[in-house]
């Protein structure tokens, strides 16, 4: 084999392990977002079921499980770190992940507690709503880039 051939041999294979490597990144990137649109949808719908009297009040409780769930699959989600490309999580997350696990779970947690709320029909079901959004928000705060910084879409 020519010395050339095998220079064009390694670059490309090269290339093309860079190229894997930037779609996996991307497509972990993808799921993540699934994965929190999947919460913004469910407390979209809790938001819908209380603001128009919809006729779904005993589905807040599944509503508010499924928001417990994605939090509970967020830590293995967000585990791998990517500080390019299509991901709009901050690059120091991973500095501060113990903060960044704390701040699933408590969101968990407040969702755990909506859904029991919700279900014995007694407490605070707006209290425990704007629980998680709180959580939500504190953690965006501090691991989700600001508007002005986040990949264009
Ligand atoms: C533990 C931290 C954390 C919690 C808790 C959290 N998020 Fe997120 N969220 C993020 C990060 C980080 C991103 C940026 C993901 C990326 O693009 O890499 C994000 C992105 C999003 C996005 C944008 C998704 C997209 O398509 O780009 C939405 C919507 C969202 N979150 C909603 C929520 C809602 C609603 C909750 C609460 C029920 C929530 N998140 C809880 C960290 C969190």
């Amino acid at each position: 084999m020519k010395k050339y051939q095998l220079i064009l041999i390694i670059s490309g294979l090269l290339i093309s392990v860079g190229n894997i490597q930037a779609q996996d990144n991307d497509s972990f990137s993808a799921y993540r977002q699934k994965l929190m649109k999947s919460n913004a949808n469910h407390m979209a719908m809790i938001g819908d079921v209380l603001k128009n009297n919809l006729p779904f009040k005993n589905q807040i409780t599944s509503h508010a499980k499924i928001v417990e769930m994605n939090s509970l699959m967020t830590e293995d989600a967000f585990a791998k770190k990517i500080t390019s490309g299509r991901t709009d999580t901050k690059p120091q997350t991973w500095d501060d992940w113990a903060a960044f696990v704390a701040a699933a779970k408590k969101t968990a947690d407040a969702a755990k507690a909506l859904a029991e709320t919700a279900e014995s029909g007694t407490g605070n079901v707006m209290g425990n709503v704007k629980a998680i959004g709180q959580a939500c928000g504190s953690c965006h705060r501090q691991f989700r880039k600001p508007k002005g910084q986040r990949f264009a879409r």
